[in-house]
């Protein structure tokens, strides 16, 4: 699922002095390195992403996001607010809508986690809602994130990878024929979906907060014009089309574009962080760990993108 595909050889790339160099600091000097699967992903090393970037290092790595979509940043140190300083080079940071005591400050970038209120692991991926679906973030806006930065705080000795699947390598490998008959075609998502059908409905309070959107099933990309599918957990029907046979469809998609070959899995280490674009890739939290045993924490912030179309 992740083995390296052969690509030109790593290069370091030289980037124009850095003027805001303090005392034993060091130079920005960005390497990137292999694609990480056929799939998605790339390394870039040499940055310390707690320090403001230059415009062209800013630009290097819009460049490797847009071409590889997934980019890991290993070996950092970084604050909330450091956090939220990178991520904000790449547009205005979206504050998330939650209620657990633990994810206070979600202005900065929320706390994602196994963990409950007294600090202690628990198992919560059977939920509908969990982040251990296959899903693109909050596909239930009207104006979904474009971006997700997600920064690896502590993690169990083995698993609690995060898989990635390629929603555009997905869609250009269906037949033409599969291609003519999603066109036009405009999937409803709404939070908490999959409540429905397991037994635990949305509530009038909940439908009213966070009321369905409607987004095509297949998007193009804005900035690179290619064709992705959009679908996933809170996807809940296809309009024009009866619940069972939407509900069918987008579950063939899905099983499609989650094959092996279309996902990278990402093995955290303590220090990565990792952002990726969220217009042409599903990803979902791996329960290949002991969740009532060992903490998984991460802290996340998202962009803001635009309207899908
Ligand atoms: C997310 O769904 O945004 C987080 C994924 C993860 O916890 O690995």
């Amino acid at each position: 699922m992740t083995d390296p595909v052969p690509s030109p050889t790593p290069f370091n790339i030289a980037v124009g002095a850095d003027t805001r160099l303090q005392a034993g600091e060091r130079s920005q000097t960005p390497r990137i390195g292999r694609a990480l699967s056929a799939a998605a992903g790339v390394t870039i090393t040499g940055l310390d992403l707690a320090r403001p970037l230059s415009p062209e290092i800013r630009d290097l790595i819009r460049t490797a996001f847009l071409e590889h979509h997934v980019v890991v940043f290993p070996d950092q140190a970084l604050t909330r607010e450091q956090q939220y300083a990178f991520t904000a080079n790449f547009g205005e940071i979206e504050p998330h809508i939650g209620r657990s005591p633990q994810s206070k400050r979600y202005a900065v970038a929320h706390v994602i986690s196994n963990v409950d209120g007294n600090g202690r692991p628990v198992d919560r991926s059977s939920s509908p809602v969990s982040n251990y679906r296959w899903h693109t973030d909050k596909a239930y806006y009207a104006v979904p994130p474009m971006l997700t930065a997600l920064y690896a705080v502590e993690l169990p000795p083995q698993g609690g990878d995060t898989e990635f699947a390629n929603t555009e390598r997905g869609y250009a490998a269906l037949p033409l024929e599969t291609k003519r008959r999603l066109a036009g075609l405009r999937v409803v998502f709404q939070w908490g979906a999959a409540r429905n059908a397991s037994g635990e409905p949305l509530t009038d309070a909940e439908l009213r907060e966070r009321p369905p959107v409607d987004h095509p099933l297949v998007r193009t990309h804005p900035e690179t014009g290619k064709k992705a599918l959009y679908l996933g957990n809170h996807a809940s029907h296809i309009l024009g089309m009866s619940k069972a046979e939407g509900a069918q469809l987008l579950e063939e998609l899905l099983q499609h574009t989650t094959t092996p070959q279309f996902v990278y899995a990402h093995r955290w280490r303590r220090g990565d962080l990792v952002i990726w674009d969220n217009r042409c890739l599903l990803h979902r939290a791996v329960a290949n760990y002991e969740m009532d045993k060992y903490r998984r924490i991460l802290h996340r912030s998202v962009v803001r993108g635009t309207i899908p179309f």
